[in-house]
């Protein structure tokens, strides 16, 4: 057929191919590639998805400083046996004020996008101090000496301030009283109206169980927070967009 006698041309001639592959990539590339250039946001924005308070966000960083994500992962899929074990999957807007995303690339352990509220405060202390206590068969590292290991919140005001080059919609007024807000979480005590105005769902509590502040504080501040923006029994997803 005339038709097949012209595609030998192009299949017996390589550079012919090249040219001509690479036209058909290029178009395929563009319309896939130049609509997102138009497109304002290509996140959906969810009810409740807030920024991390000054305590979740420090433990946000002793995470990231221990490699957690070496073996966790915090993205569900939308694959049903995901979401039997984990729960509802993960939306883009979840992360949207992670910088950089903590989705992982490795399950060693479980994913953790939906670990808050799972677990008591104690249990994460027991398990961070020795995973092996509480589930013998673990093979997650201890992490006992951030239980020994003091935080000050001194630098946390920066780290606020350096994600909101980046997007995090941290008002002067959420880094002004950082430090205040950063102490008042892990103490039940205290007055955390303001704190809880600025970060709704905000858990305040003396996580490590230890008068002092501790790394052991910020990491279970941060873990009892994931997942636990979205009020999932009454989301449901945009599907005008
Ligand atoms: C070498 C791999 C490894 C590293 C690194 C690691 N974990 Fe784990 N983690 C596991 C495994 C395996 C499990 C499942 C067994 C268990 O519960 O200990 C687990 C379980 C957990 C659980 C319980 C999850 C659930 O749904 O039951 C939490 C919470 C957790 N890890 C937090 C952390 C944090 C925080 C860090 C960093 C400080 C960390 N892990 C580092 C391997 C790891």
């Amino acid at each position: 057929m005339a038709f097949l006698d012209k595609h030998k041309a192009i299949e017996t001639h390589a550079t012919l191919l090249l040219v001509l592959s690479f036209l058909v990539v290029t178009i395929g590339g563009l319309v896939q590639i130049v609509p997102l250039f138009y497109l304002e946001n290509t996140i959906e924005k969810v009810e409740g998805v807030r920024p991390y308070s000054p305590l979740e966000l420090a433990g946000r960083d002793i995470y990231i400083r221990e490699g957690c994500y070496v073996c966790h992962s915090q993205m569900i899929r939308p694959m049903r046996d995901e979401v039997e074990r984990y729960g509802h999957y993960s939306l883009a807007a979840e992360s949207m004020y992670d910088h950089p995303f903590q989705w992982g690339s490795k399950r060693t352990g479980p994913d953790l996008a939906r670990v808050g509220g799972r677990y008591s405060d104690a249990w994460h202390v027991d398990h961070l101090n020795n995973p092996q206590d509480v589930v013998p068969e673990s093979v997650m590292p201890k992490y006992a000496f951030l239980g020994r290991t003091e935080i000050d919140g001194a630098r946390v005001d920066d780290l606020m301030w350096t994600h909101s080059i980046v997007g995090v919609p941290y008002t002067s007024e959420m880094i002004d009283v950082a430090l205040a807000d950063f102490t008042a979480q892990a103490d039940p005590n205290a007055d955390t109206a303001g704190l809880v105005e600025r970060y709704p769902g905000a858990v305040v509590s003396n996580f490590d169980g230890q008068p002092q502040l501790t790394e052991m504080d910020a990491l279970i501040a941060y873990l009892q927070v994931l997942g636990t923006m979205v009020d999932f029994s009454t989301f449901t997803p945009d599907a005008s967009r």
